[in-house]
């Protein structure tokens, strides 16, 4: 909560929409999405800040992607939406900048949803609006030491996302006096013919109910006294899985910033029952989405085909988000991920299923395991690497170059799981960005499990047991890794197959 308010109070002197003078015009010097530290094949703005994705919904064979945006700087200031629309959730085309601040306050996240059947009556059923709900923060009241400065509001759009109009008689839902009331996610509940929108409300969540996205109802509150409350909950989501053995679930995910298991930033989620009013658990332990300690807010589609369900999640984390190495953007997004929902001895839990175009594999190749003891010269810097391991033994997992190297271990012996980035590169922006290790505790069992490690120009995204135990971080060599190393139990480990990635940004 006090990092966010120091976020916040960066921009204080800056009256809504007006340019900092102090901030310098942003420069560009290599060709875009060449520069140093570009994700290759993950989502950035060509310039400036990003944080959180926003509005996510498929519509007409598209995936939109909305998110947090600061066109004028490469930190944070007052917010926009910026847009991005895919056919493939791999290749992404820039649109417009959605969203602008306005008088009553800069744009914070939110959702956007497809009113099918007008329920708004801002569109036609023929053709119905885009409605996105977001949260207005009021700079002003903030500033003045007011406790409401965060409503909610919505805006719609008739030509698919590309341009919008804001609602009449924002704001939608007025603040009941709470200071940290926003992220408002909405979906369309069949069973109760209803619009439900999941807001956090500084330490716990609100369910509201409404039959067309403009009259809302307080329906419930979930969470004062459950999970982790290191922090200020942010970002919900709430959506329907069904488990492998048939039983259906609701799940509420929950960014929480500080008090991630690995410090700053991270996602919890509880799995439950949701009967169109209130969210209820009887879920004892804390669940986290991510290992890592890049994946924060991340959120799901609503609308996408075959009812999947589809999480993207900002790459970062606030402990350092604003002074990563990179220009003249900060900021990606995760690769995106299909969520399904496991149970095993009557312990639910998801797992993360990473989502690539195939068109973008380069070359696939089966490595010679013995070559894999000493470390091998690859291409690893846009990679994915697969590899079985045994969960009862120890496996080292190695990219490196000269200097810096990247290690994640699979202790069978201590039944960790652990990632070292402290010399895996530029660390030192930060005090904050690699002081220990990243552990995760689980239980060793003689049996193999399939590890994917996707690798691009400054993140590395680890898949253990088929994406049961997922580690999201940002990387900053200073030269590219160069070489893969893999033992178990100290000799070489088999099946490894390393394929080359391409560039989704060829102009
Ligand atoms: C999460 C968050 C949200 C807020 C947005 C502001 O990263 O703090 O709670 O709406 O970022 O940019």
């Amino acid at each position: 909560m006090r990092l966010f308010f120091g976020l916040i109070s960066l921009t204080l002197l800056l009256p809504i929409g007006c340019i900092d003078p102090l901030i310098k015009p942003i420069e560009q010097n290599s060709a875009p999405y060449s520069e140093q530290y570009r994700p290759q094949f993950h989502f950035s703005p060509k310039t400036s800040w990003m944080n959180d994705p926003n509005g996510l919904v498929f519509h007409k064979d598209q995936y939109h992607l909305f998110y947090q945006y600061y066109p004028d700087s490469t930190v944070w200031g007052p917010m926009h939406w910026g847009h991005a629309t895919s056919r493939d959730l791999t290749h992404w085309n820039h649109e417009p900048i959605a969203l602008y601040p306005d008088s009553l306050g800069y744009i914070f996240s939110g959702s956007a949803v497809i009113d099918h059947q007008n329920t708004s009556g801002l569109g036609t059923e023929e053709n119905p609006a885009m409605v996105a709900v977001f949260t207005y923060h009021n700079m002003d009241g903030e500033r003045g030491g007011r406790t409401d400065f965060q409503t909610q509001g919505i805006a719609y759009s008739l030509d698919g996302g590309l341009t919008w109009e804001k609602y009449k008689d924002n704001p939608v839902i007025d603040n009941p006096g709470i200071k940290d009331f926003r992220d408002p996610k909405v979906f369309w509940h069949e069973p109760s013919q209803k619009w439900i929108l999941v807001l956090v409300a500084g330490d716990h969540a609100q369910i509201y109910q409404s039959p067309n996205l403009i009259d809302w109802t307080f329906a419930s509150s979930f969470g004062h006294n459950q999970g982790a409350h290191g922090g200020v909950w942010e970002c919900p989501d709430l959506f329907a899985l069904t488990t492998d053995q048939g039983a259906q679930k609701w799940v509420l995910s929950v960014s929480i910033n500080p008090g991630g298991p690995n410090g700053g930033s991270a996602t919890q989620y509880f799995v439950g029952e949701f009967d169109g009013t209130t969210f209820s658990t009887d879920q004892k332990d804390i669940k986290w989405l991510d290992q890592g300690r890049d994946n924060y807010a991340g959120v799901t589609y609503n609308d996408a085909p075959n009812n999947d369900r589809v999480l993207l999640g900002w790459m970062s984390n606030w402990d350092y988000a604003q002074v990563t190495p990179t220009a003249p953007w900060r900021s990606a997004m995760t690769l995106a991920r299909k969520l399904e929902l496991k149970v095993e001895d009557a312990n639910f839990f998801l797992v993360q299923k990473p989502i690539l175009d195939s068109a973008l594999i380069a070359e696939s190749r089966q490595i010679d395991p013995k070559t894999l003891k000493d470390g091998i010269g690859l291409p690893v810097e846009r990679s994915r690497i697969e590899f079985s391991v045994d969960l009862s033994q120890n496996t080292v997992f190695e990219l490196f170059n000269e200097q810096e190297r990247f290690v994640f271990t699979i202790q069978g012996a201590t039944g960790q799981m652990i990632v070292d980035r402290r010399a895996s590169g530029q660390i030192n922006f930060s005090d904050k960005f690699a002081p220990g290790l990243q552990q995760v505790q689980y239980v060793p069992q003689k049996r193999n499990a399939e590890v994917a490690v996707f690798c691009d120009t400054s993140s590395i995204e680890i898949f253990v047991d088929s994406g049961r135990y997922v580690f999201t971080n940002q990387v900053f060599p200073r030269q590219p890794y160069t070489h893969l190393k893999i033992t178990a139990n100290g000799s070489s480990s088999d099946n490894v197959i390393f394929t080359e990635l391409d560039s989704i940004w060829h102009e």
